[in-house]
């Protein structure tokens, strides 16, 4: 008898929409006939000046000064590296645990609070992972909209807690694609409420602001860190939760023992040792922000939203939706990646993440050209 693949798989994936990742830079590379090195990558919020020089070096002389590091399974229990991470949040490291990318550490969270049935409150337009990762666990998602400048519809996050029984809220801050950060006072609101809300920080070195020292007297509060952004290490994959006691164990019970990689460790901890570096990194990336945002919104029908983060969404207020596409499209025929929302909302948006002042330059030219403006 033929077997029936589709008869023995999970029949709630089958019918899951794919997540559509971005196109990996060799693969864009080779279709548009350019070298690796000259495409401008402004798409994914990644670091345009990479890892620091000292997480270079510390990568460098790993199998040098330590034979055959590469040939061991990392520390389960990630011990230096949560100490590394306790030192620079101020929270000790029985609250910490790290994870490949705060990316697991979503998912690690969603296995450990969502079965089947269960609801997951999501406030969009924010990070799609949210949505995603929950339809996995067979969780119903329950939209309560931001508002028109972006901000968290508290009521309705108090109405989805009380009248649909949502446990799980994901609320990225500053939030991805707006740039937007979310009040503190707001958290201290929907921390009173029966739920586990996390508040992903991807962006906080760049907003400089942080509910981590909330933790120890919140239990339901998880807070999401990663060194793909400030450390420039997103190729790495590491990122960290911070949460209170009583919560850590369920996610140490289901984490795989190695999931943190030793190279991932080796640079995490290295990033960690040269933060001042990463902070002048950082302010860099915040002045040339100001910069492009300036230059953007003196183009005609372009609304730059304010950004507290390493990116900044665009409106196009003429054009819509069909100019927004159009540039994305043309700028990616010349290698300069954005990214594009094909979302209810988000359609006529552009996200563009802060390059190199030259990677900007070439952005900020391409699309004057576009307008028929002179630079
Ligand atoms: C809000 C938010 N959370 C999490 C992530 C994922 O980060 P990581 O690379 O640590 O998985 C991103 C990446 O873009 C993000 O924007």
């Amino acid at each position: 008898m033929p077997i029936q693949i589709s008869q023995l798989l999970r029949r709630d994936i089958a019918a899951l929409e794919p997540y559509t990742p971005i196109v990996p830079l060799e693969v864009l590379a080779e279709r548009l006939h350019m070298p690796v090195e000259q495409i401008i990558k402004l798409d994914a919020n990644e670091n345009p000046y990479g890892p620091s020089p000292r997480t270079l070096a510390a990568l460098a002389a790993v199998e040098r000064d330590t034979p055959h590091r590469y040939a061991i399974y990392p520390d389960p229990d990630q011990t230096r590296l949560r100490a590394a991470i306790s030192r620079y949040i101020g929270q000790p490291p029985e609250r910490v645990i790290c994870g490949a990318g705060s990316d697991e550490l979503i998912d690690l969270l969603m296995r450990a609070v969502l079965t089947p049935g269960d609801v997951l409150a999501d406030c969009p337009p924010t990070f799609g992972m949210y949505s995603f990762d929950a339809a996995l666990y067979g969780a119903q998602v329950r939209a309560v909209p931001r508002d028109a400048s972006f901000a968290v519809d508290l009521e309705g996050v108090a109405d989805a807690v009380v009248h649909d029984g949502a446990k799980l809220l994901f609320l990225a801050s500053p939030n991805n694609p707006t740039g937007t950060p979310l009040p503190r006072v707001a958290v201290e609101r929907l921390l009173e409420l029966p739920l586990v809300l996390a508040v992903d920080e991807a962006y906080a070195e760049f907003s400089g602001t942080s509910v981590v020292d909330m933790v120890g007297a919140h239990p339901n509060l998880v807070v999401l860190r990663t060194f793909s952004k400030w450390a420039g290490l997103a190729g790495l994959r590491v990122g960290y939760a911070v949460m209170h006691e009583e919560m850590i164990g369920y996610l140490w019970k289901i984490k795989q023992p190695y999931n943190v990689n030793v190279a991932a460790e080796v640079a995490a901890i290295a990033s960690l040792e040269d933060v001042d570096e990463r902070m002048a990194t950082v302010a860099r990336i915040v002045a040339e922000r100001e910069r492009l945002s300036a230059a953007l919104t003196a183009l005609p029908g372009v609304h730059v939203y304010p950004s507290a983060t390493n990116f900044l969404l665009c409106r196009m207020t003429g054009g819509g939706t069909a100019r927004a596409r159009a540039i994305r499209d043309r700028l990616a025929q010349r290698g300069i990646l954005i990214r594009y929302f094909n979302r209810p909302g988000l359609d006529d948006c552009i996200r563009i993440s802060v390059g190199r002042p030259e990677q900007n330059d070439v952005l900020l030219a391409a699309l004057r050209e576009f307008e028929g403006m002179a630079g």
